[in-house]
């Protein structure tokens, strides 16, 4: 009896904190220009940091990603830095990139990497058996680390467990990072690297309950626990050892590791990706879309919020202490490829609604980055939801992208509660709020907020405050066009890209904001 009603107090309890922290009014009338809407950032009330890594990036063997996206070579035409093109590299430095993930994605489980060490014209040449083609091998594990060094982003290897033994994962980490004068610390330096590697982050597998091996949970789980006793720490070098993690609803798969293995590692992996229609036969077209779909992918993205919650409360039977990272390390949206071109390169573009995809998990990845640990969006080039996009010696930089850089302000800062109250944007049976909204307040104390218009049609006219103190000064940018498949083209990059936003008012205390229909805005707010 007394846990039963423990349990009710604990439902009330979080039925009552969700609605203090988003309640959803009904939709407004179809015919009016603007909604209503009221925010207030409960500065009193700092939570957790978000975690830098929860900006991560994914680049797969896959595609155009590696080969053209990144890598030309050092003869190439198309400028480069030790065979790295500059345009995508230095574009790419603009968003700060804390951690990077490579080699897969499936192809992890098939990549052995002595293939990709020494002279590169003796390096051998494999069928990419996950997504066609040949690999060269000409982007190994040098390359990446030269990458990574050029970005200033931590390198997060994944390793083989499909196809590769506990000895060969071994290995390669004593090839990145022992100082020592073992035989393969010194195999490393006679293919040009002196000083070891820092590996901050190294995965046991990638999808183990599909492309890495179609294993069960529980047969998964003794697998990790023997690959990972042989991830070493060597030279200083610290590895976090992550597990591979169930997708979507798959919370069995939770369960089972983090009874079996939680004490053994650092991270637990967790998939999602936003399909509009949510069949992997016809995910529906990445620029060709009517209203209908722009809605099912929203609403479809903000399923990552239950997703993580429920990952989470399993996770904490295990580990209240929350010591184990939820690694969202494949996200985004994914649709059907696009006519023309090769099945297994998935490339697509990338519009004004990805921006709005990425501006929505980012904002759920900050309520939830106490568990949230890292987060890697897939993935980085000319593959999925991109941030930049490549055609020969051609580059153009996505809407996805934008959103990137203008959060760059909430990497590393503490996520401050808002108590939102707003309409519901509405179609057909689908309901989902409209507005998503995310605050935080930076180690120099700079207060941002993140305000996501999910509606098309109607802009947000939103009362803003603090719930301590008011609000001096705002300044900002706003991520908007005039279509909802807006996307920038290589005829026409700059079709869609940030703009100073200036529809505010501050009124007193209030700060009265006028945010587009299907718009991203980011704000710096100064208060007292
Ligand atoms: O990101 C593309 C693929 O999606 C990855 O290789 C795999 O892990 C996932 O199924």
């Amino acid at each position: 009896m007394q846990s039963r009603l423990s349990k009710l107090t604990f439902f009330v309890c979080i039925a009552a904190c969700l609605l203090s922290s988003l309640v959803t009014l009904p939709a407004r009338a179809q015919n009016a220009e603007t909604y209503k809407a009221t925010l207030v950032v409960r500065v009193d009330q700092p939570k957790w940091p978000i975690n830098r890594n929860i900006y991560g990036q994914f680049a797969e063997h896959l595609g155009r990603l590696v080969y053209e996206g990144l890598w030309v070579g050092e003869n190439s035409p198309i400028p480069n830095t030790r065979g790295l093109r500059n345009d995508a590299v230095s574009a790419l430095k603009e968003l700060h990139i804390p951690v990077l993930r490579w080699p897969g994605g499936c192809f992890a489980d098939e990549y052995h990497w002595r293939d990709g060490i020494g002279p590169r014209d003796k390096r051998p040449r494999r069928p990419n058996n996950s997504w066609g083609g040949v690999d060269t091998n000409a982007f190994g594990t040098h390359e990446f680390l030269d990458l990574c060094e050029m970005l200033g982003a931590d390198a997060y290897v994944n390793g083989n467990v499909g196809s590769g033994t506990p000895q060969e994962m071994m290995d390669w980490i004593e090839y990145m990072t022992s100082d020592t004068d073992s035989d393969l610390a010194n195999q490393r330096r006679r293919n040009g690297r002196e000083k070891p590697w820092k590996i901050p982050y190294f995965a046991v597998g990638n999808e183990t309950w599909g492309c890495g091996g179609n294993m069960r949970p529980e047969y998964y789980a003794d697998v990790y626990r023997q690959y990972a006793t042989f991830i070493k720490n060597h030279s200083g070098n610290r590895i976090q050892k992550l597990a591979v993690g169930g997708y979507d609803q798959n919370y069995n798969w939770t369960e089972v590791l983090m009874a079996q293995a939680a004490k053994y590692m650092d991270g637990l992996s967790l998939h999602y990706y936003t399909l509009p229609t949510g069949d992997w036969g016809k995910k529906g077209s990445a620029t060709q879309f009517d209203e209908k779909e722009w809605h099912s992918t929203l609403a479809r993205t903000l399923r990552m919020d239950e997703y993580i919650q429920r990952h989470s409360a399993i996770m904490d039977k295990y580990d209240p202490q929350k010591r184990v990272g939820l690694m969202v390390d494949e996200w985004g949206a994914w649709y059907d490829k696009e006519p023309g071109r090769d099945m297994g390169a998935l490339y697509q573009q990338n519009t004004l609604r990805d921006a709005i995809v990425a501006g929505i998990n980012l904002n759920i990845f900050h309520k939830h980055a106490i568990r949230v640990k890292m987060a890697n969006i897939a993935q980085m080039v000319n593959v999925l939801q991109a941030m930049v996009l490549t055609d020969k010696e051609k580059m153009v930089v996505t809407p996805t992208y934008y959103v990137f850089k203008m959060y760059r302000v909430h990497q590393g800062a503490t996520m401050m509660p808002v108590d939102l109250s707003t309409p519901e944007y509405k179609l057909g049976d689908s309901v989902v709020p409209a507005l998503s909204v995310s605050a935080s307040r930076d180690s120099a104390g700079r207060l941002h907020l993140s305000l996501i218009n999910l509606d098309p049609n109607h802009a947000a006219e939103i009362s803003a405050s603090v719930s301590s103190g008011s609000i001096k000064n705002a300044s900002g940018e706003v991520l908007t066009a005039t279509t909802m498949n807006a996307m920038n083209t290589f005829e026409q990059p700059n079709a869609v890209k940030p703009a100073a936003f200036s529809s505010y008012k501050l009124q007193g205390s209030q700060l009265s904001l006028s945010v587009p229909a299907k718009s991203v805005v980011v704000l710096e707010l100064a208060t007292n």
